[in-house]
């Protein structure tokens, strides 16, 4: 598959070498911006609160399927719609979902040490549940539908849930997906206080 990444830091660098290694054809876009009409999915994974001027800079996303991976940590969504992904619908009118936002992009290359294949939460449009379930299975995890778009808002504030798990200790066996730190580099990022790179 041909997809285009938007944001190549943690999460969409992350993805594309879990991607490439699987055999997609993948390209990096950074805030400079880019076309991606040649791609058949665009993942944005850019900062939450930039998702407006990151969409701004790319050419040829109309009616393309996109996979949403932003938090809104500490930031709104923009005016009018309660998660970026129902903005970036509004903006692009294609399928669209909301993956990945949950899944530390620290551990992307530990997926394959786990007991068993780590679960990852998708909602969104059912037009696009083959590509977004063949993207989490050829990063290393199983899909979970989690429901239509108007979930997006929830799936986001999930992450809440996470954080206070992380912070709070786990049990044994969910203990190798573990990452004291991260949890605070998450929360930083669109405060702009982190480097950026979550480690
Ligand atoms: N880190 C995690 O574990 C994790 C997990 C799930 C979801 N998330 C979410 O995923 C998103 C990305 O996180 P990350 O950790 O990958 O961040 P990151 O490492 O800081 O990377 C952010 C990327 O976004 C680009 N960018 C920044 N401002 C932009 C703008 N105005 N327009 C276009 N592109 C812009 C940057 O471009 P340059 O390369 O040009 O600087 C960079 O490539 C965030 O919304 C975060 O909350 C993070």
């Amino acid at each position: 598959m041909k997809v285009a990444v938007l944001g190549r830091g943690n999460v969409g660098g992350g993805l594309a070498d879990l991607w490439e290694t699987g055999g997609h054809e993948v390209t990096r876009i950074g805030r400079e911006g880019g076309d991606v009409s040649d791609a058949e999915t665009v993942v944005v994974a850019v900062p939450g609160a930039a998702i407006a001027e990151a969409l701004d800079n790319v050419r040829g996303i109309e009616r393309k399927t996109v996979i949403d991976a932003t938090n809104l940590i500490g930031v709104d969504p923009p005016a009018g719609f309660s998660s970026n992904a129902e903005f970036v619908k509004a903006r692009t009118n294609g399928p669209t979902t909301k993956s990945f936002n949950i899944n530390f992009a620290a551990l992307y290359d530990r997926i394959q040490e786990a007991r068993s294949t780590p679960s990852n939460l998708w909602c969104g449009d059912e037009e696009a549940r083959q590509v977004v379930e063949q993207l989490n299975r050829d990063a290393g995890y199983e899909p979970v539908y989690a429901g239509p778009l108007e979930n997006a808002a929830v799936q986001g504030n999930f992450l809440k849930l996470v954080f206070a798990i992380n912070q709070g200790g786990l049990a044994d066996s969910f203990i190798e997906w573990r990452l004291p730190i991260n949890s605070e580099s998450m929360l930083e990022e669109d405060s702009g206080a982190s480097d950026g790179h979550g480690d």
